[in-house]
């Protein structure tokens, strides 16, 4: 492997959510989230990828109601709450540049639309802002990470309401203005185009209270859109030296064949890939992105004034996760592959997770080209990694030669990326110590170099203990590059 590809100063480090980390989901005054509703179901249970959505006034407050064996993994996290400087600790120690976490929303404004916020929860980030930049860790921040206030469902039906705009941006303002002396990098909605496959979990909208589904979700991505460049705004403003980015689920698109029917649907998939980034990069919405809302019957309500601020307050850098690529056939009814938030056909050069999840270093150096060349604005690659199960040998060791392999292959291909002319901050390693799973909530897909010893149920001691890839990633950062 070749040496020296990336630059002075990147930004190398691991990813986290508070949803799937802190746990103490009752502590602090925090109110619940969304996400603090959606429980464990058994892998035979399953019938999709995605078990996340709750979708009705009544599923809801069934929910809230219990039953006996209520397993809601994402309630109790990996105890960060209580163990983050033990957690930053080892962050350290593997050399991080940065921790890329997320604020949870409710600890902060407990049902979301108060006036005043709660100061146990902007004292505890505090606490940890602070532990991390001790150790010369940079906090790279998202403001959203699907754990909306869940009063904001219940009384508003998500983000289809205006008024959810005005509540984002003083949550924000009131973070910017609490950190801005130890926050130097922000995200605004983590995967803001996750609402088109989960209403629920990125817009907080119950489908059964609209009549169309597709209407009320871009309509709430109108107001998240407009509420991300308001943040940006803030984000200026308040902190002159900050940087703050928009964060997709990024899907690239190959066509099944050469055949241009399977050429035209790839390109019609990507652009609806990346009219997410064309809004909030470019700052306005993109013509065929108008045609589809025409066809579709979907009219998207605009005020006086949003359109200048979406042109106005555009991010500084355009951060991504990348997981797999799909590949798209111009003929209908072409059998669907498995992914957490989206399907496609299987690609045959690929091998897949045990989830399903189709594995394509390549396909990054590829996304990343084509990003850079589309807006010209640095990237930060926000999420990648390798969800699997791990063995915990007898002498205590964890041998994750898979997750270093699979990583390794994402690396150097960005290490190529960048040879070519793309201008990347940084990496963050998904889950660099094992937490919850967003879309299934099991434990044990594990993608951390940390191991935390507790299964599905929660059973287990939460002890950390370091795998294999721990001292390869030490590595890694400390040369800069792939040495091995
Ligand atoms: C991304 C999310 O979609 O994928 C994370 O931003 C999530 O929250 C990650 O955890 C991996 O997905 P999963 O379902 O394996 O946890």
């Amino acid at each position: 492997m070749s040496t020296g590809r990336f630059p002075e100063g990147f930004l190398w480090g691991g990813a986290t959510a508070a949803n799937q980390l802190e746990g103490a989901y009752n502590e602090g005054g925090k109110g619940l989230s969304i996400f603090d509703m959606v429980s464990f179901i058994p892998k035979e249970e399953r019938t999709s990828g995605i078990e996340m959505d709750v979708r009705s006034e009544q599923e809801l407050n069934d929910l809230l109601a219990g039953k006996e064996g209520d397993n809601f993994p994402k309630r109790r996290g990996i105890d960060f709450y209580h163990r983050y400087k033990e957690d930053i600790a080892l962050f350290a120690e593997m050399g991080f540049k940065t921790f890329r976490l997320s604020i949870s929303w409710p600890r902060i404004f407990p049902n979301g639309d108060e006036q005043e916020p709660n100061e146990e929860g902007l004292a505890f980030y505090d606490q940890v802002f602070d532990e991390l930049l001790k150790h010369g860790i940079e906090p790279l921040v998202t403001l959203s990470h699907y754990e909306m206030p869940l009063h904001l469902v219940k009384e508003y039906n998500g983000w289809t309401d205006r008024r959810l705009v005005d509540f984002f941006v003083h949550y924000a303002e009131t973070v910017f203005d609490r950190y801005k002396d130890k926050v130097k990098y922000w995200l605004t909605f983590n995967e803001i185009n996750v609402s088109t496959i989960s209403p629920y979990i990125g817009s907080g909208i119950l489908v059964d209270r609209v009549d169309h589904v597709e209407q009320a979700v871009y309509q709430a991505l109108h107001h998240q859109f407009v509420a991300s460049a308001r943040a940006v705004k803030a984000c200026h403003e308040i902190i002159p030296d900050g940087q703050i980015g928009c964060m997709l689920a990024r899907m690239e698109v190959y066509p099944e064949t050469c055949n241009p029917d399977d050429v035209l649907a790839a390109l019609e998939e990507d652009q609806k890939n990346l009219f997410f980034t064309d809004v909030q990069v470019r700052g306005y919405y993109p013509s065929f992105m108008l045609q589809y809302f025409k066809k579709n019957n979907i009219q998207i309500e605009m005020l006086p004034g949003d359109e200048e601020i979406l042109l106005q307050h555009t991010v500084d850098f355009l951060s991504f996760s990348y997981y797999m690529t799909m590949v798209a056939s111009g003929s209908p009814d072409k059998a669907k592959e498995k992914g957490n938030f989206f399907s496609g056909i299987t690609n045959p050069y690929l091998e897949s997770s045990d989830w399903g999840w189709q594995i394509d270093p390549k396909g990054l150096r590829i996304s990343l080209k084509k990003m850079y060349d589309r807006y010209q604005v640095p990237l930060f690659i926000v999420e990648n990694g390798l969800g699997a199960y791990d063995t915990v040998e007898e002498d205590g060791s964890i041998q994750d030669d898979y997750r270093i392999d699979y990583l390794r292959a994402h690396i150097d291909q960005m290490g190529e990326a960048i040879q070519d002319g793309v201008e990347l901050m940084g990496y963050t390693s998904w889950g660099c110590i094992d937490l919850i799973s967003a879309s299934t909530s099991e434990m044990s897909k594990r993608y951390g170099f940390v191991y935390v010893d507790q299964d599905d149920y929660g059973n287990g001691t939460l002890a950390r203990s370091k795998k294999k890839s721990f001292d390869w990633y030490k590595q890694v950062i400390a040369s800069n590059d792939i040495i091995d």
